[in-house]
C-alpha cells in the first residue's frame, strides 16, 4: 500500500530545480549533525533525542557515545519509557526483556525467551557518532554512506586552536525556516534594535542587497558544500524611506562605528549557518537547525574564537557568559527564533513555497535551495522512519 506523501507532489513539481529541497521537510539523510554538547552526556547516562523524525537514544559507554533507535524490535514500544541497562553496554526492554547492544544494535538475548533463535540474528538501527569541539555529532543515515565530518560542517568549524562554546534549544518551525532566516540578507531589519549593537564594534544598516559577484557557490569534492555570500560586495542600504521621506535612521547615526568589510555569511549542508566577524571581529558564529521533525528544529548555536593562551580561554569563556551569550545569542538571536515561528504556518502545508513573492536579494535563498538539492545526500522519507 503506497504511502500519502510527506510533501504536497503538486506544490514538488511546481518549484523546478529546488524540488529536492521541498521534499526535504525531514532533512536531509546520510549527513552528521550535532545533536548536544558533549559535556550534557556522563558516563553512563542516557539521553533522548529526536533526529530527522526517527527517536533515538544516546549513551556514553567507556567515553565513547553511541546512539540507538529507541523502539525495540519485538512490539515497537519505546525503551526509554523504563531504561534497563543491567550490563553498562546493554540496554534491555522493559517489557519482555529484549536485549540490546549498544556499539551494535546487536540483539543478543531475551531475558524471557533465553533460547530464541533470534538472539544473535537480528539488529535495532545504530547510528555512528563522533565528538568534535565539544559538540556530539550523530550521522543520521545509511551504513554504506557514512563520510568524514569535515565534509558536513563549515570550513574552519574544525581549526585546531578555535574554542566554541555555545547553547542549544528547540524551535517551533520547520529546519528550512531556519535556514532560510539565518542566510537571509535582508532580515537584518528585524535586528535593528538588538541590545547588540552597543557591543559592537560596527554598525548594521537597515538592509542590504548583494552585487554581483557577492554570492558564490562552493562545491570542492572533498569539503562541505555550501553558498557564500560576502558583505563586502554588496549594497547597504541606511536609511529607510516612505514617500520620500525618512522614517527610520539606521544604526549608521552613530559615526565612531563604521561598517566591518569582513562580515558575510555562507549556508553548507546539511543545514548549518557560519558568520564571519560576528557578533564582534575575531568571533565567528556557527549555528545549526537540526530537523527534529516536521514542525521543530534544535538550534544548535556556537561561537568560536581562536585561543592559544590559557588566559585568552579564560577571557573568551568570560566574555561569553557576559556579553555574548545574553546580548548575542538570546538577545540579538531571539528576534530570529520568533520570525522563524511566525514564519511556518504559511509553509506548513507546503503551498508557501509557491505562494511566496521573493524580491531581488532573496537570490541568495534560491542558490541555497537549488545547492541543498544538488547535493544533499538523500531525502528522509515516511519510509526510514518505519
Ligand atoms: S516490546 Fe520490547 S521486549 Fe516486547
Ligand atoms: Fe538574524
Amino acid at each position: 500500500m503506497s504511502e500519502e506523501p510527506l510533501v504536497n507532489p503538486e506544490v514538488a513539481a511546481m518549484v523546478g530545480d529546488w524540488r529536492g529541497y521541498v521534499e526535504a521537510k525531514l532533512g536531509f539523510r546520510n549527513h552528521w549533525y550535532p545533536v548536544r554538547f558533549s559535556k550534557e552526556l556522563d558516563e553512563g547516562a542516557i539521553e533522548v533525542i529526536q533526529l530527522l523524525g526517527e527517536r533515538l537514544l544516546l549513551k556514553r559507554i567507556d567515553g565513547k557515545v553511541y546512539a540507538m533507535r529507541d523502539r525495540c524490535l519485538h512490539r515497537g514500544v519505546p525503551l526509554s519509557r523504563k531504561p534497563d541497562c543491567y550490563t553498562k553496554d546493554t540496554i534491555t526492554c522493559w517489557y519482555h526483556g529484549y536485549t540490546y547492544r549498544f556499539q551494535t544494535g546487536e540483539l543478543v538475548n531475551i531475558l524471557a525467551v533465553p533460547d530464541s533463535r533470534l538472539c544473535g540474528r537480528r539488529k535495532i538501527v545504530t547510528y555512528p557518532c563522533e565528538e568534535a569541539k565539544g559538540l556530539i555529532f550523530v550521522f543520521l543515515g545509511d551504513e554504506d554512506k557514512v563520510h568524514e565530518l569535515k565534509k558536513d560542517v563549515p570550513p574552519g568549524f574544525l581549526d585546531e586552536d578555535l574554542m566554541v562554546l555555545g547553547k542549544h534549544r528547540v524551535v517551533e518551525s520547520n529546519w528550512r525556516m531556519g535556514a532560510e532566516n539565518g542566510f537571509d540578507t535582508l532580515h537584518i531589519f528585524i535586528h535593528k534594535d538588538s541590545t547588540l549593537r552597543h557591543f559592537r564594534e560596527f554598525n548594521f544598516p537597515l538592509g542590504h542587497t548583494p552585487l554581483p559577484g557577492a554570492v558564490t557557490r562552493v562545491e570542492d569534492e572533498d569539503g562541505p558544500k555550501g553558498v557564500e555570500d560576502d558583505f563586502s560586495k554588496h549594497h547597504p542600504v541606511w536609511d529607510g524611506e516612505i514617500d520620500g521621506q525618512v522614517v527610520i535612521r539606521g544604526p549608521k547615526l552613530d559615526k565612531v562605528k563604521g561598517t566591518s568589510a569582513s562580515v558575510g555569511t555562507s549556508i553548507w549542508l546539511p543545514g548549518v549557518l557560519k558568520v564571519n566577524s560576528f557578533p564582534m571581529p575575531g568571533i565567528t558564529q556557527f549555528e545549526w537547525y537540526v530537523p527534529l521533525d516536521e514542525k521543530r528544529h534544535l538550534y544548535v548555536q556556537t561561537l568560536g574564537q581562536v585561543c592559544t593562551t590559557e588566559q585568552e580561554r579564560v577571557d573568551f569563556a568570560n566574555k561569553f557568559e557576559t556579553h555574548w551569550k545574553p546580548h548575542g545569542l538570546d538577545g540579538f538571536n531571539g528576534d530570529d527564533i520568533w520570525a522563524r515561528e511566525v514564519t511556518e504556518p504559511f509553509y506548513a502545508d507546503d503551498y508557501g513555497w509557491v505562494d511566496e513573492m521573493l524580491c531581488e536579494p532573496d537570490t541568495t535563498i534560491l542558490e541555497w535551495r537549488r545547492l541543498a538539492s544538488d547535493h544533499g545526500r538523500g531525502i528522509q522519507t515516511k519510509q526510514d522512519l518505519r
